[in-house]
């Protein structure tokens, strides 16, 4: 979904009001984003539980937009089958669930979609330097998994930015995506140091504003950047 000079806004349902959860994925729709990320979480590998495949499944059907799932659960070999049929777009693991990374992500690309992997603040960037030709977006976490509302860890921009050097190096059409306490203060931040899609729950799901609005602000805030760079921001319309 995302190419390396355009700047994708993705917001992360997870913050969304889920008493009326298909309600606050067409108010993303309708502000015009082009995906939305869905976090799965299990309880296990993060204190949370959050959603299904059937969530991805009863959502597929409301929009055509982009849909991101997060697997934040252990062993997720077990059900990337089920959220590709569910209708995920892609599908990220994370790093620290899987020991077998390459034939989990070699299992996704099968399934036609695409791949995501993900490391948590604490785990090097080295751990996923071997599957890099693999994966279509490198997702750099900039909290700890499981909560919205978290504060950016701004130790992860020297992480995203040294990975962006050797994404170019290697010449891979790589995205590298952070998620985690994404704000009009840390968006621009993030985008300097090289990331190009920006998941953001709280800061677009909240009793402040609108998403429509709150969405505009994100835009704002990161238009200094792309302005003074080579990057675009993508809206749908
Ligand atoms: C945290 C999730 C994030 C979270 C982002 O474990 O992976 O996607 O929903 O929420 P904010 O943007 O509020 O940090």
């Amino acid at each position: 979904m995302a190419s390396n000079n355009q700047i994708i806004i993705e917001p992360s349902i997870l913050s969304a009001n889920f008493a009326y959860l298909g309600k606050g994925v067409t108010e993303a729709q309708e502000a015009g984003v082009k995906g939305i990320q869905i976090d799965i979480m299990d309880g296990q590998f993060v204190p949370n539980i959050s959603f299904g495949w059937d969530t991805v499944a009863a959502i597929r059907p409301l929009t055509d937009m982009f849909l991101d799932v997060h697997l934040m659960i252990v062993q997720p070999e077990r059900y990337i089958e089920a959220f590709a049929k569910a209708g995920a777009d892609r599908l990220i693991v994370h790093q620290e669930t899987c020991i077998h990374l390459h034939r989990v992500l070699s299992s996704i690309k099968e399934l036609d979609i695409e791949a995501g992997v993900t490391i948590n603040p604490g785990t090097s960037i080295d751990t996923i330097l071997p599957i890099l030709d693999l994966v279509d977006l490198v997702q750099i976490m900039t909290v700890n998994p499981g909560f919205g509302g978290q504060s950016f860890i701004h130790s992860q921009l020297d992480r995203i930015a040294s990975l962006k050097q050797i994404i170019q190096e290697r010449n891979l059409d790589v995205a590298i995506a952070v998620d985690g306490g994404i704000h009009s203060d840390t968006a621009p931040l993030a985008v300097a140091a090289g990331a190009t899609v920006l998941v953001a729950g709280s800061s677009v799901y909240n009793s402040k504003a609108s998403v429509k609005d709150n969405l505009a602000t994100l835009y704002a805030a990161i238009e200094k950047e792309t302005k003074s760079s080579r990057y675009s921001i993508t809206r749908r319309h």
